[in-house]
């Protein structure tokens, strides 16, 4: 079969694999094909069991799989066949050198950018998937165009906004897709080209389009006020405590306000996640780069709010169980970095996994579909951690509870079974708010939520 358009996507992660099925999935006449340098990762993609979980994505990849969705491991003879190429490879957080643990680590976007260069023989469309400092397209297009000027690239930013747990429906239903393109002829005309291929599915007025950079800044400032909304409720979270205000009514009537909107505005043990830190710590780069140091202050301020809600929260787990946890066990519900995602990257359950050990607690950890991901993040603990299913087996024997991640199945749990199996007095620490407080206490359950008054037996 002819195919209309042949797209590449380099990098079939949670980014690349999810967008690339959709499109995949909504245009029969398009050939997709999603490339990565990980071999054992594109057999999964071409497997029953693919390599993320994700609410939906299964059904849609068997739909396209074989029809016109591809995933290969060939990328020198893809991108010579491709006529758009998608990069979605990681940027993660520099860990070495100039910008260590606050600028994007560009190694992976450099040479994708140069494999292109060299391999292409014909025109292409670059298009930014993954999330960059703003001016990446700039040296995109230095690094495409300095072997040979004959191919012409031209280079558009197109940020992704779905998120992880609700992908699918994220990309069927986007609040908007926003496409970047320099205001040139050929720049307009590759945006017109990208605009066609959305508007299969989506509707036109909900595709924007802007100049290459603002695109850019936006995906990094949509991130940033997202968890700048989360830290801010977590803030005040912690002012409730201390004063027998409720974090949920105080959501609700300030959420009742149309200017501000109800959304995200649920106090948690903290945001995690691959990209909010990542994000902030690149803006909080760039705008010190730029010698803006008091919108980088404040921009920084809401990573360092969020470190402080998840050690607060170990903190408080300590106390109320008379200061030491020593031999004690404590099973933590969810490992995840939120619900309906086996993704732990970044997740606050590292982070207090981590300090319980210190502590020298037994660890149970029990999450529906994180418990690989988990083991890896606390490899080297083996002796500490245990991983159980089922959070009836898991919770046995243990002194506390904690919630950790919003698994809808941990609201209907018969707490009164769990309270049996528990060693007394027996406590819950709900880092998510999603339990009937109330009824735990009446169980004989200790209660500590967040953002809200204790409720106790002593
Ligand atoms: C990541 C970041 O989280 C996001 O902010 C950014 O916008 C895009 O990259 P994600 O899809 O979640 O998004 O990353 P990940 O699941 O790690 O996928 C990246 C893929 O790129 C990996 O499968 C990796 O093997 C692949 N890759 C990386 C290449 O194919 N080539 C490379 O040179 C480097
Ligand atoms: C986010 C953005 O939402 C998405 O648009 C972007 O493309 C990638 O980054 P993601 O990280 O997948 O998506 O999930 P998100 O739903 O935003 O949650 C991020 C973190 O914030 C999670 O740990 C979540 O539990 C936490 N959160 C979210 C809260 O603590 N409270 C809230 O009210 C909402």
């Amino acid at each position: 079969m002819k195919f209309e358009k042949n797209i590449l996507c380099i990098g079939a992660g949670y980014v690349g694999g999810p967008t690339m099925a959709m499109i995949a999935y909504k245009c029969p006449l398009y050939k997709v094909t999603v490339v990565d340098i990980d071999s054992t990762k594109i057999a999964s993609w071409n497997s029953d069991s693919l390599p993320i979980y994700e609410p939906g994505l299964d059904e849609i990849v068997e739909g396209a799989r074989g029809r016109n969705l591809f995933f290969s491991t060939e990328i020198e003879k893809e991108i010579k066949q491709a006529d758009i190429i998608f990069v979605s490879v990681n940027t993660p957080t520099k860990t070495f050198g100039s910008g260590a643990g606050m600028a994007a680590d560009l190694q992976y976007w450099e040479k994708t950018a140069r494999e292109i260069g060299q391999y292409a023989e014909s025109p292409k469309i670059i298009v930014e998937k993954s999330t960059l400092p703003v001016r990446t397209a700039l040296a995109m297009e230095r690094i495409l165009t300095s072997n040979d000027t004959r191919v012409h690239f031209e280079v558009l930013s197109n940020p992704e906004f779905l998120a992880e747990g609700s992908a699918i429906n994220d990309l069927e239903n986007p609040d908007r897709v926003l496409i970047g393109s320099r205001q040139t002829e050929h720049g307009l005309r590759a945006r017109d080209e990208l605009v066609e291929i959305y508007a299969n599915w989506v509707p036109r007025e909900r595709i924007i389009t802007s100049d290459t950079w603002s695109s850019e800044l936006s995906k990094l400032v949509a991130n940033a006020f997202l968890a700048q909304r989360i830290s801010s409720i977590n803030s005040i979270s912690a002012l409730c405590e201390k004063t027998d205000a409720n974090i949920s009514e105080v959501a609700k009537a300030i959420g009742m306000d149309s200017r501000i909107g109800n959304k995200f505005l649920n106090s948690s043990v903290g945001f995690g996640g691959s990209c909010f830190k990542k994000d902030i710590l690149n803006l909080v780069y760039l705008s010190r780069n730029y010698g803006l140091h008091e919108s980088a202050d404040y921009w920084e301020s809401v990573v360092r709010i969020n470190e402080y809600q998840t050690k607060r929260f170990v903190l408080n787990m300590l106390t109320s169980m008379f200061n030491t946890l020593v031999g004690k066990k404590v099973c933590l519900f969810g490992f995840a970095f939120k619900a309906n995602t086996g993704d732990t990257r970044e997740s606050p359950a590292i982070y207090i996994a981590k300090r319980l050990i210190e502590e020298k607690a037994e660890l149970v950890v029990t999450d529906p579909k994180a418990l690989k991901n988990a083991k890896i993040d606390l490899s080297g603990n083996e002796s500490n951690v245990s991983y159980i299913e089922d959070p009836y087996e898991a919770a046995k024997g243990c002194h506390a509870i904690a919630v950790v991640t919003e698994w809808d199945l941990y609201r209907s749990l018969d707490y009164e079974r769990i309270y049996r199996s528990m060693m007394k007095p027996a406590f819950i620490f709900d880092g998510r708010n999603i339990l009937d407080h109330e009824r735990l206490f009446e169980i004989g359950f200790n209660v500590f939520p967040i953002g809200k008054s204790k409720l106790t037996h002593f």
